[in-house]
């Protein structure tokens, strides 16, 4: 739906399951939707089981009419094949099409995102029943995107899947040599002589539970053909709509900081990038901020969709609060700040069996419109409506820039020491917060994006540089880019070898150090360091670190390495290299990079507290300053820019003073 000429507003919906309930019940669903303002609903989701009943019998009466219904009600449709849960009859008929889970156990029939992506059964039905949808359906004006599954995830460890894998290994290496040479398995005596040597790695090979593991190479290798199996079947899927459909953009709805799905290899396949955000009722706003970035940064910047959210509670967390006035629309608002094009629910009725019946809803037990929670969602509505397209396919401008990278994570993840407190997540989250906190725009991005248009390259725990990084970044700081790291980065090249020398391997020329060791701290324990005038924690990981042409700005306070360097900066061509050795607090994280980022002439959008999240984005209609109070006090400041905003219609100069109540948001259209 993302730039879809159909669309000329921030569409406004969700999940929706007629199929669920008596027909009699739709026309009133349809007239509670009208009330609230909902323009788009997402169909179709779960329904394979209804729509497929043997291996060549379809019934497509039901669908028929719900999408008679809703289009008959005017309202859009992100059309979904289905094919997150396979019927039961499939899964008896077909057992191939069930997973293997890490222990070697065989599912048996159940849950959802249950099938084996590389099971013949379903990489047949799946892209089958996908393109009977988009035949049966293709007429309809009103659908606006297609949804391909639901969430995908999961691993699946079953012999076709271990049989693909040495497929995959042989198209990827050609040679058993090679593989041994990437694995290192020279190590333990671990030599294979054939492909057909090779097994799954998991709890029955080299795995000691889960996620641990005596041989990072296979297990990464393994982690990657999963995600690009899982892909792979989204592709079938994919290709079989796009050819009836070629103009319907199609999409998949992702999680956000996902582990499993390397989502920026996943991105290229989609049309659009849609997202699931489930904040829990103590995640920090900068943690939801950094996923609406990571999220958008995935298609470089492209506005994304927010395709689920709850409209007040969720039903999976250990208790589930409810999202207190006010909360469910600045968390709507937060999305489009963040480059959300679309502002949707899940879900738009509440199921009365099975695990999600006290899941918030738009439509809610009691069935009628007089709850507080339709209040809201009807009041948002109205508000979406007159905003109108302006803010569609808005850009955020950021000069400053965050690498993420799933293979990386992966490889820091299955690293056996230096530390277990190690989390890459978490890692980036302080760089992110300290920028974000200063209402500095900021890019989540790729190994293979761009970096020209940055002043300023952050690359938190960078441990696996691949071939030809080191390269980019190199030019890039040569050519005036700041670039900073940390502990653990250019440990290792792609298949997780070190590359010796002394770490950070391929990037000690443009830090201008090189590391010795590393000790790994216990929690409770710390060391220090003091820079411009402050002194600062040194926490879980200490590098041990010699210059080598770096300027060094502090050193170590206490214990065997006092006095060895642990921020350093490196003139490099005409660009720096920044390097910080350790973990320290929130402070110094908010200090450093204030200094950092004047240095490179990024300034904030504006000041404001903590609470307050200010955001830009900027298309042919102008400017528009996001600003949102997330506090529970009211907030007044001077605005350094003058605007209308959107929302009230109030307008400011500059120097003007806004108020913003608690939990309110202002869209400012800069004059
Ligand atoms: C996910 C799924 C939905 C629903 C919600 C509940 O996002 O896609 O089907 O289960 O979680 O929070
Ligand atoms: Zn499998």
């Amino acid at each position: 739906m993302i730039e879809n000429e159909k669309i000329k507003k921030i569409p406004y919906g969700g999940d929706y399951n007629p199929e669920q309930w008596p027909e009699e019940t739709w026309e009133e669903d349809m007239r509670l939707f009208k009330l609230a303002h909902i323009d788009i609903v997402t169909l179709n989701v779960f329904s394979w089981a209804a729509l497929q009943s043997d291996d060549d019998t379809y019934h497509f009466e039901k669908l028929d009419k719900i999408m008679e219904l809703v289009s008959r009600h005017g309202l859009k449709v992100c059309l979904a094949t289905s094919t997150g849960a396979h019927p039961a009859w499939m899964a008896r008929k077909h057992p191939d099409i069930l997973r293997v889970e890490s222990n070697g156990m065989k599912r048996k029939f159940g849950g959802r995102h249950n099938s084996c992506p590389n099971s013949p059964t379903y990489r047949k039905y799946a892209p089958a029943l996908a393109a009977k949808l988009a035949q049966r359906y293709k007429e309809y004006d009103n659908i606006v995107s297609w949804h391909i599954s639901n969430e995908y995830g999961g691993e699946c460890y079953c012999e076709n899947c271990e049989k693909k894998f040495r497929e995959w290994l042989k198209d990827k290496y050609q040679t058993i040599e090679e593989v041994n040479r990437v694995w290192d398995t020279a190590f333990w005596g671990h030599t294979f002589y054939d492909f057909e040597d090779i097994v799954v790695p998991n709890q029955l090979s080299e795995h000691f539970d889960n996620d641990r593991t005596m041989f990072q190479g296979i297990s990464l290798d393994y982690r990657r053909f999963n995600s690009e199996s899982i892909l792979n079947a989204y592709r079938l899927e994919y290709d079989a709509i796009h050819a009836v459909t070629p103009d319907i953009p199609i999409t998949t709805n992702l999680m956000g900081t996902y582990q499993p799905l390397d989502y920026q290899m996943w991105a290229k396949y989609m049309d659009f990038v849609s997202w699931d955000n489930y904040p829990a009722n103590d995640t920090p706003l900068e943690e939801s901020a950094m996923r609406h970035d990571l999220m958008r940064g995935l298609k470089q910047g492209k506005p994304f969709a927010l395709m689920e959210q709850t409209p007040s509670v969720t039903n999976w967390l250990p208790y589930n609060m409810l999202k207190r006035p006010g909360v469910m629309r600045l968390l709507s608002y937060q999305a489009v700040a963040h480059g959300a094009d679309t502002v949707m629910f899940f879900q738009m009725k509440r199921s009365i069996g099975a695990c999600e019946k006290y899941h918030g809803a738009v439509i809610d037990h009691a069935g009628h419109e007089n709850t507080r929670v339709f209040r809201e969602i009807s009041a948002l509505g109205a508000e979406l409506e007159k905003l109108g397209s302006k803010t569609l396919g808005a850009r955020c401008d950021a000069k400053a820039a965050i690498v993420f990278d799933w293979d990386n994570w992966w490889a820091i993840s299955y690293s056996a020491g230096p530390s277990i407190y190690l989390d890459y997540c978490r890692e980036i989250g302080r760089y992110y917060k300290a920028l974000h906190n200063q209402n500095i725009p900021v890019d989540m991005i790729s190994v293979e994006d761009d970096l020209s248009a940055y002043s300023l390259v952050i690359a938190p725990v960078l441990y696996m540089v691949k071939t030809g990084y080191d390269e980019k970044i190199r030019a890039y700081v040569q050519n005036g880019g700041r670039f900073l790291t940390t502990f653990f980065s250019g440990y290792v090249e792609e298949h997780d070898l070190v590359t010796i020398g002394g770490y950070p391997g391929r990037l000690r020329d443009i830090l201008g150090i090189w590391v010795e060791e590393e000790d790994a701290l216990p929690e409770d324990m710390h060391n220090s360091f003091t820079y411009q005038g402050k002194t600062y924690p040194a926490t879980m990981l200490c590098d041990l670190l010699h210059t080598e042409g770096a300027e060094v700005l502090c050193t170590y306070e206490k214990d065997f390495y006092a006095g060895m360097p642990v921020l350093t900066k490196h003139a490099f061509g005409k660009g720096f290299g920044y390097y910080v050795a350790t973990q320290s607090n929130e402070e110094f994280y908010r200090d450093y990079l204030q200094e950092i980022c004047e240095e490179a002439c990024i300034r904030p959008i504006m000041n404001t507290p903590d609470s307050i999240e200010v955001t830009r984005r900027v298309n042919d209609e102008g400017t528009f300053i996001f600003m949102l109070n997330h506090g529970d006090e009211v907030y007044e400041g001077a605005l350094p820019f003058g605007g209308t905003d959107l929302l009230s219609g109030k307008e400011y100069a500059a120097g003007d003073k806004i108020s913003l109540a608690r939990k309110d948001v202002a869209i400012l259209l800069l004059t």
